[in-house]
């Protein structure tokens, strides 16, 4: 990692109340969870050292530290897209900043539009797995061999046991969930019909313009990833009608109590490493804890097929 990522950490690791155990990234219209954060400490993106400016509506810049459920966190409200011209170095550069300052478990989040025809506008999605229509890829030129391998293991990006989780919390909130597949796209043209059928061909899901180039560097640097796309339009040609940035807002706006009551459980529950039998166990449908701790980095379980 460069100077600029480093000279980020110094200058954050002074500010911060508490080294944060879990990151979290908030997408378009998403900034809503950093208001939950209790001892909050807010840093506006110009303000630390090397982070690129955002200036997409919906994306506010600015790191919150404090706590959710007692656990120690890092949220960052916007974020840098590829499409604003920054590199795909830039656009990574705060996601590792989150590994570096030490969380071990980051929650991706975005707004996506809907390819496959059970989703709804409104609909929270668990991503599985991703495909990346970059074109292009954060690794990219010469290894930092101290942040992570060359060739990083993607077979499990969305982890296993992060994603089962996440499900078990969505449960116990009463969250519905969907799960699916993830086409990270350059963006900032909508996608074409044509494009979108091919898409769902390939085995996508829902389409967004951001997620795959963070998830990609946190892998590399061996932090667990839940990614949570929030479902804010059908995507091209799927209903008879125009995409609009306007609409990706308004469905946020609709569905932000839902994505908040989703994450703050999610955040604590990662944040406590409890299982999620561990988690249902302290319900009345009990059922004995089986599965190790869920926030630590180490002992990766193979990836799942989806049924
Ligand atoms: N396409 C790409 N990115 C998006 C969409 C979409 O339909 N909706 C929200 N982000």
């Amino acid at each position: 990692m460069g100077k600029r990522a480093s000279d980020a950490v110094e200058y954050l690791m002074e500010r911060l109340p508490v080294p944060p155990v879990v990151g979290v990234i908030l997408g378009s219209g998403l900034g809503e969870l950093a208001g939950r954060v209790e001892e909050a400490v807010r840093i506006p993106y110009a303000e630390i050292p090397g982070f690129p400016a955002s200036a997409v509506v919906g994306h506010s810049g600015v790191l919150v530290a404090g706590r959710i459920g007692g656990v120690p966190l890092a949220v960052l409200s916007g974020r840098i897209h590829y499409y604003e011209g920054h590199s795909m170095h830039a656009v990574v550069q705060p996601a590792r900043v989150l590994a570096l300052l030490g969380c071990r478990t980051v929650v991706v989040t975005n707004a996506a539009g809907g390819i496959d025809r059970s989703l709804r506008a409104g609909d929270l999605m668990l991503i599985e797995d991703h495909i990346n229509l970059f074109g292009s890829n954060p690794l990219v030129g010469p290894n930092r061999d101290e942040l992570g391998p060359r060739f990083p293991d993607m077979s499990d990006a969305y982890r296993a046991d992060l994603r089962a989780l996440a499900e078990s919390v969505a449960r116990r909130c009463r969250v519905p969930l969907k799960k699916g597949v993830y086409v990270g796209v350059h963006g900032p043209s909508y996608e074409t019909p044509a494009e979108i059928r091919a898409f769902r061909t390939l085995g996508a899901d829902a389409v967004g313009m951001s997620t795959v180039p963070e998830v990609i560097a946190l892998n590399h640097m061996g932090v667990g990833v839940i990614g949570i796309s929030c479902i804010t339009n059908m995507a091209a040609g799927v209903l008879r009608k125009p995409l609009v940035h306007e609409e990706v807002l308004a469905t946020t706006e609709r569905v932000k109590d839902r994505f908040v009551k989703l994450l703050v459980a999610l955040v604590a529950a990662v944040g406590e490493g409890r299982s999620p039998d561990t988690l249902l166990a302290t319900t009345r449908s009990a059922r004995r804890p089986t599965r190790r701790p869920a926030g630590g980095a180490a002992g990766r379980s193979p990836a799942r097929r989806k049924a």
